[in-house]
């Protein structure tokens, strides 16, 4: 086909985004818009999202924040090539609002519609800003997912491991929540972390001895509370985040080394690349650990930009060209699956 341009709809969990990209024939991807509404401000008072507050500041908002995308475009709905909308997983409220605008504007303007999974929108996240070819090894660590994939293709994902419990973000969130800090958690922990030193507190190491590419942070984030419950001075607490965002850090390094090393025997002579994406890809000791161990092993390392870690809509358009390109297209009928595994 010749260039695909798509505007693709996100709004699984707290932010209504929406963003126009194009795929060329070349290969070559440029966002032509990204605009994300973040909701914020509307959950901060309960610490965290509320489903019913998100789906309905999803349906007041999704209107404007799509138009401005068409607008900072400079395209008209005429120029589209497709509508890409998240489908899953995540809050079934939040999803069935960006599906239903998809399938609407798809129907009105006569134009194919890709229902997206929002994890294989993080997939491609990487592919935004730089010319990274399948396949690769990826590690997506979000508030909602945190898991070990083999991305062999568009749409073919095999799964090598994933938390047993929590999600690295929501961790970091809770653990934050612990400290006293504000929600979202995570930004605010590596904040408070970068003022503390992580050698005065010995955090439990999960998993260790067991097989396989599984997280748990449930240890973790048990010692994280009692610890927390001690601490009575500031330099105390922002060395308490420090220990807490190493700890993280070192799992996710730890278990993406041993994956790691599998993917490059089954690979000999074949390039190795490494892709971290997902909300916790923002975080710089996370960042910093896993540039090292994937440098030590000859692997490339790729990490989105910071505005294309989180939640974003052109994961979501670029995910859906990717997949029109090869005439993926899904019905009008397609349902929303709040629990989607890729
Ligand atoms: O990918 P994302 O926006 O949403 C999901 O699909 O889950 O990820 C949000 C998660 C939250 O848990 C947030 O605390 C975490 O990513 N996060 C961070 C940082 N920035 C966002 N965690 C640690 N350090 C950061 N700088
Ligand atoms: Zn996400």
């Amino acid at each position: 086909p010749g260039d695909l341009t798509v505007l693709g709809l996100e709004t699984s969990c707290d932010e209504t985004a929406a963003s126009v990209v194009r795929l060329k024939a070349s290969g070559a991807v440029e966002v032509l818009s990204s605009v994300v509404g973040s909701q914020i401000a509307a959950h901060a008072p309960y610490g965290g999202v509320v489903p019913e507050i998100a789906a309905r500041a999803h349906v007041e908002s999704i209107d404007g924040i799509a138009a401005e995308a068409m607008r900072a475009a400079g395209v008209s709905y005429g120029d589209l090539s497709g509508v890409a909308a998240t489908a899953g997983p995540g809050l079934v409220g939040g999803v069935m609002v960006g599906l239903a605008f998809g399938k609407a504007v798809a129907l009105a303007r006569g134009l194919p519609l890709v229902a997206v999974n929002h994890l294989e929108g993080h997939a491609v996240s990487a592919r935004l800003a730089a010319d990274i070819p399948y396949p690769f090894l990826l590690l997506l660590v979000s508030g909602g997912h945190c898991q070990l994939l083999a991305v062999e293709g568009v749409g073919q994902c095999r799964r090598l491991g994933s938390t047993i419990d929590d999600a690295a973000g929501e961790a970091f969130d809770k653990i934050a929540k612990t400290l006293g800090l504000p929600y979202p958690g995570g930004p605010a922990l590596e904040k408070l972390a970068a003022t503390g030193d992580p050698a005065g507190y010995t955090l439990p190491r999960a998993l260790l001895g067991r097989d396989g590419y599984d997280f748990s942070f449930s240890g973790l984030k048990t010692a994280a509370a009692r610890l927390a419950e001690g601490v009575t001075t500031e330099t105390e607490r922002a060395n308490l985040a420090a220990a807490v965002q190493a700890a993280i850090a070192r799992q996710l390094s730890e278990r993406t080394e041993k994956a790691m090393d599998a993917y490059a025997r089954a690979r000999e002579g074949q390039p190795l690349r490494f892709v971290v994406a997902g909300g916790v890809a923002a975080n710089g000791a996370v960042r910093a650990a896993l540039t090292r161990i994937a440098t030590e092993r000859g692997f490339s390392f790729d990490a989105p930009p910071l505005a294309y870690c989180t939640d974003n809509a052109a994961m979501i358009a670029l995910a859906g060209a990717e997949r029109l390109a090869r005439g993926m297209t899904d019905r009008l009928d397609a349902p929303a699956r709040p629990r989607w595994p890729l």
